[in-house]
């Protein structure tokens, strides 16, 4: 039993205002709250399903000392996340002795302010780019917008605004950068140790003071729902009317957010999120950069986990393939106890995830490819940008000195009802000379190892003709030349 303090409301700052919440359901959206009882509409909902960005607000959080802002869909993120953090809205933007801010006025002056509907999101994004590069190059501005959607008119006014803000001012004089510090003292002043527990029955929600007592939580109340970037679990309560009570927010652990390389293993705690993840991976994994710049947009980036990713279970889930490629291992805790398996093993049939009554996932381990092995991930979607996938492979390949397959592991998601390994390809592959002619040999396996399924992704040829063109692909790759087959533009003939 564990003996921490209890609180009874959510604490936060809302632009300059201290909010103190003492009856937040569990399945109360962050937009709902500033729609509906802050009369803070200029925040739009569009999808609400974390796609198209009308709804982004700034969330600034404490990691250590640090004070980080950053981009996220309020339409999918849960009061109840909120503990501890500073929720910047469109509402909080002002310029100078009364002008505009300086994004806004880009946004005038190039004719970037379009419809109602997106110009909120679409503004916020660009602060939270210009704050942290507030002389964007043109990739990191399309980075910025992955996850903005306008359907009607298009960008390239709003790309202009953006290369253009810093000419109406500097970013260190913006008030979130002015008062960042005495914001940083004021979230501090928050963080008091104590779990917070609201409401009963179908409206409980918890939010642990640290990670024994959310494994303490979690052994009382096996049947919780965890929710920690809520990039899934936000849908189940938008789309599906999910009832998520007991609802337990993870999101602020820091004991989960570490993440750390030690004797050729990378340890990511589950509670990191993709964003913070993609400087080690895409420098330790190079192949993984472009793989992880491509999952949701910006927004998604910045909330979603590689514990959540994994947890869910889902045959589609990006992270599961290229770690399961990599002989990835994942720590299990329950109480104290906590356990190592291979991650393969922990999916064991669709929605079935080898996770006991009252444990949790807490850290996968990925290690680094060795020196001399190549490895790439290649993820196909239907469109290039914020799309899910369709079809994703993962290849690890050692060769011998005589150019025999040493070892070889393959991973797909999207080809089975869970993330599953190509043990057929693999063992036709192995000890063969690495050739096209082994590689083409190997193609019938896949019939082995696959049966997809049609859904509105993609069909089951489709699917079973890609799996096996990247593999065809791969092969190609690592045949010398540097750089990946890519293509990034299509270009009118
Ligand atoms: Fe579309 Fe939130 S309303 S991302
Ligand atoms: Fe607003 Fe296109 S959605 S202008």
């Amino acid at each position: 039993m564990s003996d921490v303090r209890t609180r009874n409301e959510i604490r936060f700052i809302l632009n300059g205002e201290d909010v103190a919440l003492s009856s937040a359901a569990p399945d109360e959206t962050l937009l709902d709250y500033l729609r509906l009882r802050k009369s803070l509409r200029g925040t739009k909902e569009g999808c609400a399903e974390g796609d198209c960005g009308a709804c982004t607000v700034l969330v600034g959080r404490l990691s250590g000392e640090q004070l980080i802002y950053e981009s996220v869909n309020a339409c999918i993120r849960f009061v109840g996340s909120l503990d501890g953090c500073h929720v910047v809205t469109i509402e909080h933007l002002n310029g100078e002795n009364g002008r505009l801010h300086p994004v806004q006025q880009a946004m005038v002056d190039f004719h970037g302010s379009q419809c109602g509907f997106c110009t909120p999101g679409f503004v916020m994004s660009l602060y939270a780019l210009w704050m942290r590069e507030p002389k964007p190059a043109d990739a990191a501005i399309e980075q910025a917008l992955q996850g903005n959607l306008c359907r009607c008119t298009g960008y390239e006014a709003i790309v202009r605004a953006a290369r253009a803000i810093s000419d109406y001012g500097a970013a260190a004089r913006d008030p979130l950068a002015v008062e960042r510090a005495s914001m940083a003292g004021r979230l501090a002043a928050l963080r008091d140790g104590a779990r917070v527990e609201i409401g009963s029955g179908k409206q409980r929600l918890l939010v642990p003071a640290d990670l024994d007592d959310f494994a303490a939580i979690l052994e009382s109340e096996p049947k919780a729902t965890i929710v920690a970037g809520s990039t899934d679990v936000g849908l189940w309560v938008t789309k599906f009317m999910r009832d998520i009570s007991p609802a337990v927010f993870i999101g602020h652990l820091d004991e989960l957010k570490a993440i750390s390389e030690e004797d050729g293993v990378i340890n990511i705690g589950a509670g990191v999120t993709y964003s913070e993840a993609f400087s080690m991976l895409s420098k330790r994994i190079p192949a993984l950069g472009p793989l992880f710049a491509r999952i949701g947009g910006e927004q998604v980036r910045n909330m979603g986990t590689i514990g959540g990713n994994i947890a869910n279970g889902s045959p589609i889930g990006d992270t599961p393939p290229p770690f399961i490629a990599l002989g990835a291992r994942l720590t299990l805790r329950k109480g104290a106890t906590r356990r190592t398996i291979p991650l393969e093993e922990f999916f064991i049939a669709y929605g079935k995830q080898d996770r006991q009554p009252g444990e949790f996932v807490e850290t996968v381990h990925v290690p680094v490819p060795v020196k001399d092995s190549h490895f790439a991930a290649y993820k196909i979607t239907k469109r290039r940008d914020e799309d899910i996938t369709a079809a994703l492979g993962a290849f690890y390949l050692s060769l011998a000195p005589d150019g025999t397959v040493r070892s070889i592991r393959i991973a797909y998601g999207g080809m089975a009802a869970t993330p599953k390994r190509a043990t057929a390809v693999e063992n036709a592959l192995l000890g063969k000379e690495w050739s096209q002619a082994a590689v083409e040999s190997a193609l019938d396996a896949y019939a082995s190892d696959f049966t997809p399924l049609t859904d509105m992704r993609a069909s089951a040829e489709y699917r079973m003709l890609a799996a096996r063109n990247l593999l065809r692909r791969f092969f190609a790759e690592t045949q010398g030349g540097t750089a990946p087959i890519q293509v990034s533009r299509y270009q009118a003939a």
